[in-house]
């Protein structure tokens, strides 16, 4: 009753922020990513008989508090699928910075949930397997998927109908990723926390919901063209229309650093210079630069020429969930 899995991080292009309802993680919008191969978590799971709870080891550290419970609750909805009442030892390992928001919950639910079912002896399709990982976290449910994926919201209550679909395949088109890490600590407000409190205070909240039908049209016509310009020109829009919810909720925050601010302004000045790229940022400091192979080179160099830069993980488009 053992099984591997590993899971790549997605970048959404259209983001989720915002829950209609928070135990079974039901968002308030669509959203759509870019699997990445460069940041992955790889989880085992073994049940076993002789275990009285859960135990969870990430990164060789033995998990206690909310980050455990957080693991153990997905996996009594593992058992109550399954319809056993069995524990288990869990051991991942992330390849991606850990609450930072390099989206570690994406990864790290992917491979559990994958790992997970698997041990348990569950045979789920795609589609239901996306369905259950997303009550780990939302935005782990489009990881599950290799390439562009788009998490439907659904229209039910009991969450039936709210899970990723391929939206394109990693192959379709190699556009890529650089990562600006700027800090890898663990972020203050988490993204659970930081949407909870915008949807519940930020007067701009409505502003972002009414925004994003028709970001999501014009972005996947430009994932279907492989049109550069209007990918990037949305998904940073949409980015920065996420970010400013933030800073009209109650007590206001902000995930930027100044650095961040930096890197952005770097972005929209290389532009100037007839050089393709667009910037996205998940709930953390740290900026995702999208831009096209041939420009590898310059955008790697002119990224680690900042002051501030820690360091630069480039990424493909990466595969959806494999078992080991
Ligand atoms: P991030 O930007 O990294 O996704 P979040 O605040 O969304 O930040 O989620 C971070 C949380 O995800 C961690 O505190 C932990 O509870 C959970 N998490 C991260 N990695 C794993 C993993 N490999 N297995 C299980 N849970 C994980
Ligand atoms: C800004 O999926 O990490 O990265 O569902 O509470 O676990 P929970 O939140 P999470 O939120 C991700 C927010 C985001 C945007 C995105 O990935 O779509
Ligand atoms: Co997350």
């Amino acid at each position: 009753m053992k099984a591997t899995a590993k899971a790549h991080t997605n970048i959404a292009l259209i983001k989720y922020w915002g829950k209609r309802n928070e135990p079974i993680i039901l968002p308030t919008n669509n959203s759509l990513s870019l699997t990445l191969d460069g940041y992955f978590t790889t989880t085992s799971v073994e049940f076993d008989e002789t275990l009285t709870k859960d135990q969870f080891i990430l990164d060789e550290q033995v998990i206690t508090g909310e980050q455990y419970e957080r693991v153990a609750s997905f996996l009594d909805i593992i058992r109550k699928l399954a319809g056993k009442q069995l524990y288990a030892s869990i051991t991942s390992k992330n390849e991606v910075p850990t609450a930072a928001g390099f989206a570690s919950s994406a990864s790290g639910f992917a491979a559990l949930a994958a790992a997970g079912t698997k041990a348990i002896g569950l045979g789920l399709s795609n589609m239901e397997l996306s369905r259950l990982t997303r009550q780990g976290s939302g935005s782990a449910c489009r990881s599950i998927y290799g390439g562009f994926a788009e998490w439907q919201m659904g229209k039910k209550e009991d969450g039936s109908d709210s899970y990723a679909i391929p939206i394109a395949p990693a192959e379709h088109w190699d556009i890529r990723v650089a990562a600006v890490v700027l800090s890898s600590t663990k972020k203050k407000v988490s993204s659970r926390a930081g949407m909870k409190r915008t949807v519940e205070t930020s007067p701009f909240f409505q502003g972002w919901l009414d925004s994003i039908p028709q970001d999501l049209t014009t972005i996947k016509e430009g994932i279907r063209h492989r049109d550069f310009q209007k990918v990037g020109e949305i998904a940073e829009a949409n980015c920065l229309k996420m970010h400013a919810t933030t800073l009209g909720a109650n007590p206001p925050f902000t995930y930027w650093h100044d650095t961040t601010i930096a890197v952005m302004q770097k972005i929209q000045e290389m532009r100037t210079q007839n050089i393709p790229v667009y910037f996205t940022i998940d709930a953390g400091p740290n900026v995702k630069v999208l831009y096209l192979p041939e420009y590898e080179k310059i955008v790697e160099e002119t990224l680690r020429s900042l002051s501030g830069v820690a360091d630069i993980r480039l990424s493909k488009p990466g595969q959806g969930v494999t078992y080991l």
